[in-house]
């Protein structure tokens, strides 16, 4: 104890957060002394410097080259084309070697569901919920493909436990047990806008999910990669949580990367129009990449292509196919972090809760598709909107449980 205090001591000071220590001493409970030690040795405080030194910079480089990206349409490929993709893809999922992530540690703030995103109802008549219609996904695969196929779930440290129970509670849906594996992902401290790591309501550190680029170095941490490995895994597809259409299992995408050499594939949905608040795939000085709403020039966004269609227009839905070895290579790597300007609640130095009426914390994510520009080249491959995605982002409006509802119902009686 009196080692670990001491180098407490000395971090805090070193790197000007002595607030810690203020903190640490208002707790009465030994208990909680040690929980707040430990947790406070986890901390990089040098990463916490430079992030908050970065915060002070402009972000986004305003000088990176943006170009469109080819992609191909799957509704387009001839019959020659897919039966080939169709091959090459059945073939290794029958061998084993595809594997699912979801990720399912954000916290669905818009959405406003208690618990994990997954477990919300989404008002069928069966009142599934998403993570049961994701599983029954995964069931209706298993039997197509008659393999188990390996589902990592990624959540984070405050919706783990509860997202486990639901799942245990449920008999895994009826998917094998053994086949499922949760797996935490990173978090980072919130920081006061003067730099100074946030104290929680409950006197801990204020600590949140390090967004979903972190998945890359949590399946590190977590020993998935390594239990992929030994399974033969060859080709992870990592989706999000929220998208009740998702087709994580597709031969075409794997039979596609194949043939074409390349260690990642998107796929993409046609923009609905040029201000659709949506991230597009795009190369940026010359490496595949996405670009986010907030960052394209409403010009750029309205240019159109020979064919009349928009050269922005292939929207990033946060489904992915990595080969291991991209997966491995990545989570070796730095991603940058984008910064938040969020509402915490927080304890202040006289011990009192306070809730900002405005925000007042910096929150640090990394994103996904931050991890396309590690890699020369990626296929981007266009499906149908109406086929493959139906978010459920806010609680109404667009991309609601209302939206999702409509879409799902309307694709499952379409293939009925
Ligand atoms: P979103 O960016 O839509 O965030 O996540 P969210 O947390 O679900 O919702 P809001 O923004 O708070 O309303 C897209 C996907 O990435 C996952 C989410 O669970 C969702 O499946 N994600 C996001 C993580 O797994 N971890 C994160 O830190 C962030």
């Amino acid at each position: 104890m009196d080692e670990k205090f001491k180098k407490f001591k000395l971090a805090v000071a070193q790197f000007g957060q002595e607030q810690l220590l203020d903190a640490y001493n208002m707790l009465e409970k030994t208990q909680d002394k040690e929980e707040f030690l430990k947790e406070s040795l986890t901390i990089d405080y040098n990463q916490v410097k430079t992030l908050y030194e970065e915060s002070k910079k402009t972000q986004g480089s305003t000088e990176a080259k943006i170009e469109p990206i080819n992609y191909i349409d799957k509704s387009k490929m001839t019959k020659e084309e897919y039966a080939e993709y169709e091959s090459i893809g059945v073939q290794e999922i029958k061998a084993g070697k595809l594997a699912v992530v979801t990720m399912a540690g954000g916290q669905g703030t818009r959405l406003g569901h208690s618990g994990p995103k997954g477990t919300f109802d989404l008002g069928l008549e069966s009142h599934k919920s998403i993570f049961e219609i994701l599983t029954d996904t995964l069931k209706e695969e298993r039997e197509k493909y008659g393999i188990d196929i390996p589902w990592y779930i990624m959540t984070s440290e405050e919706n783990n436990a509860e997202s486990e129970k639901f799942f245990k509670e449920n008999n895994y849906f009826g998917y094998p047990a053994k086949s499922i594996k949760f797996f935490k992902q990173g978090k980072l401290p919130m920081l006061s806008k003067q730099g100074k790591i946030l104290i929680d309501e409950k006197g801990h550190i204020k600590q949140a999910a390090d967004g979903h680029g972190g998945v890359f170095h949590s399946l590190l941490k977590g020993g998935m990669i390594e239990d992929m490995k030994k399974k033969n895994i060859e080709w992870i597809f990592v989706g999000g949580v929220d998208n009740v259409l998702v087709k994580p299992v597709d031969p075409i995408l794997i039979g596609l990367s194949i043939k074409k050499k390349v260690l990642i594939a998107g796929k993409s949905i046609v923009k609905a129009n040029p201000q659709e608040k949506v991230g597009v795939f795009c190369k940026r000085n010359g490496r595949p990449s996405v670009i986010e709403y907030s960052e394209i020039k409403p010009e750029m966004a309205e240019e159109l292509d020979q064919n009349g269609e928009l050269k922005y227009g292939e929207s990033h839905i946060l489904c992915n196919l990595f080969n291991i070895k991209a997966i491995e290579k990545i989570s070796n790597e730095y991603l940058p972090y984008h910064i938040a300007v969020k509402k915490a609640k927080y304890t202040d130095g006289s011990g009192n809760v306070v809730m900002p009426e405005e925000p007042n914390a910096y929150k640090f994510e990394a994103f996904l598709f931050d991890a396309f520009e590690n890699i020369d080249d990626m296929i981007v491959m266009r499906v149908k909107r109406e086929d493959e995605f139906a978010p459920v982002k806010n609680a109404t409006g667009t991309d609601s449980p209302e939206t999702a509802r409509e879409l799902y119902k309307e694709f499952h009686l379409k293939i009925k």
